[in-house]
């Protein structure tokens, strides 16, 4: 058993750092009521890499938002470290599609935004702002306005912004959906990497298959209308994980299979990301 693996044998022992019980979400439309979620239990152990797949609108993102404590209207209970969710707090960071940067702020005056709700010091924030910087790659670039970086670095700077406040619990929606693919396949070993590093516990919702089997420790397959957890698949394989390994793949396939219609493609690129246009079309 080699070192990562063995520290995951010991986070197994842990207790939960993050308990989900009954979770059942509805909204109220005009034209009646959406049940999004139901009867979703999963614990997450600390420093685990969980990733949430699905297809389209069966409640991936709503799923995050309550566990962010963005949204406080549902059944059931969220505890984090022992204690009911309720409302944001720093220690649980948010990531999404998205890198929301506002482009009147450099790419520094834009993380440091992170720190608006709190007292670190002005000295502390420079120098945790500088230390994010680097650790994502980004140096040289301090200064840089958003629309003067490509969508890969706006991404980075994301990342930096969510992990300024040193978050024990990032909670990422698709944080890498919007990139082309080599820069997504780049993004996939910075994020491992720095999950490695930093230690901090990952929830991250994605459609890509590929990029899940490469991340997570646990893949939770979520069903559709209304969402429920269809299973939740195990990737004992150590990392950096080699795409090409044939386990990897025979795990790849093996969720590809729970969505209807994509084995037959599985291998190529575009049938990886389920929730594509491609699959879209095939499945509704
Ligand atoms: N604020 C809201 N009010 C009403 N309905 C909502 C709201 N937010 C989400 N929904 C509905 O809940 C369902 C789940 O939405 P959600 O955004 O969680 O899906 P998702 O799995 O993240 O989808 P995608 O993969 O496309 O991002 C959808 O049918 C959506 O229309
Ligand atoms: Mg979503």
């Amino acid at each position: 058993m080699n070192a990562v693996t063995s520290a995951q044998a010991i986070a197994a022992l842990a207790p939960p750092v993050l308990s989900l019980r009954g979770i059942d979400k509805r909204f109220h439309l005009a034209r009646g009521e959406l049940h999004v979620l139901d009867d979703i239990a999963l614990d997450v152990r600390p420093g685990e890499f969980v990733c949430i797949v699905g297809a389209s609108g069966c409640g991936k993102s709503t799923l995050l938002r309550l566990i962010a404590g963005l949204d406080s209207n549902f059944g059931g209970d969220i505890s984090y470290e022992g204690h009911a969710v309720k409302g944001t707090a720093l220690e649980r960071g948010f990531i999404f599609q998205e890198h929301r940067l506002f482009p009147w702020l450099t790419v520094e005056e834009n993380i440091r935004l992170a720190f608006a709700a709190t007292r670190v010091p002005a000295a502390e924030q420079k120098e945790r702002v500088q230390e994010q910087i680097q650790r994502v790659g980004l140096e040289g670039f301090e200064k840089a306005y958003p629309h003067q970086i490509s969508g890969g670095m706006a991404q980075r700077a994301a990342i930096a912004r969510a992990l300024v406040n040193r978050p024990r619990l990032l909670l990422l929606d698709e944080p890498l959906g919007a990139l082309d693919a080599l820069t997504r396949l780049k993004l996939q070993q910075e994020l491992q990497r720095l999950w490695q590093e930093s230690g901090v516990t990952m929830i991250m919702v994605t459609h890509d298959i590929e990029e899940a089997v490469f991340l997570a420790d646990r893949i939770v397959v979520l069903d559709a209308r209304p969402g429920r957890i269809k299973r939740i698949v195990a990737v004992d394989l150590p990392h950096p994980r080699e795409r090409t390994h044939p386990l990897f793949n025979a795990i790849k396939r093996d969720v590809l299979g729970d969505f209807h219609g994509v084995e037959a493609a599985a291998g190529t690129a575009v049938a990886q990301t389920v929730g594509g246009d491609w699959y879209r079309r095939l499945a509704w």
